[in-house]
């Protein structure tokens, strides 16, 4: 039998590398949200530390993305992973490599600080539907309505 639903995990017992995907797509949320934390409590208390261990959570962050899309692609050659999750593993490391940039950048440009924030409500988005889509999160499909095939 299936499991993680139609759109991610087609096994029924999830292999090793399925289950670090996993991890990885809940660490992210994790770490997004720490990033949160880090982030305002570094600029509207302007603590400096903060905002430094921020940056460099950033970076880790970067490479955990780079990681998950990794072990995804190992998983999808294996059939043990569909293209959605892989997909959005590869659309969240573009948009950390972004949320990166513009972090850095927002000390000389205002634009780029008000663009960091979005990202980073985006990225949190798409990590906690890769959670689900990935079998993270156990979840069933909705089916047709009234129970009907
Ligand atoms: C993948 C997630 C994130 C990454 C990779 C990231 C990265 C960075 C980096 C590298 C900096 C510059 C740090 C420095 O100058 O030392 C920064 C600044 C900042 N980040 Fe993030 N960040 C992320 C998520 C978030 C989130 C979710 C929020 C809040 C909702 C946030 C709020 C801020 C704020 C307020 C600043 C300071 C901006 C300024 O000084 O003008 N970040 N971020």
């Amino acid at each position: 039998m299936a499991t993680g639903g139609r759109l991610g995990v087609e096994s029924a017992a999830p292999s090793t590398t399925v289950r670090i995907f996993r991890w990885g797509a809940l660490a992210l949320i994790a770490a997004v949200l720490v990033q949160a934390f880090l982030g305002g409590r570094g600029f509207f208390l302007a603590d400096d530390d903060m905002l430094t261990v921020h940056g460099r959570v950033g970076d880790a962050l970067l490479l955990v993305a780079i990681a998950h899309v990794v072990v995804g692609a190992v998983a999808f050659r294996r059939r043990q992973l569909s293209r959605v999750p892989l997909g959005l593993s590869v659309v969240l490391l573009v948009l950390v490599f972004v949320q990166l940039s513009l972090g850095y950048g927002s000390e000389d440009s205002r634009s780029a600080a008000a663009w960091h924030l979005p990202t980073g409500v985006l990225i949190f988005g798409l990590a906690v539907a890769n959670a689900f889509l990935s079998g993270a999160v156990a979840w069933a499909p909705p089916g047709p309505p009234g129970g009907a095939r």
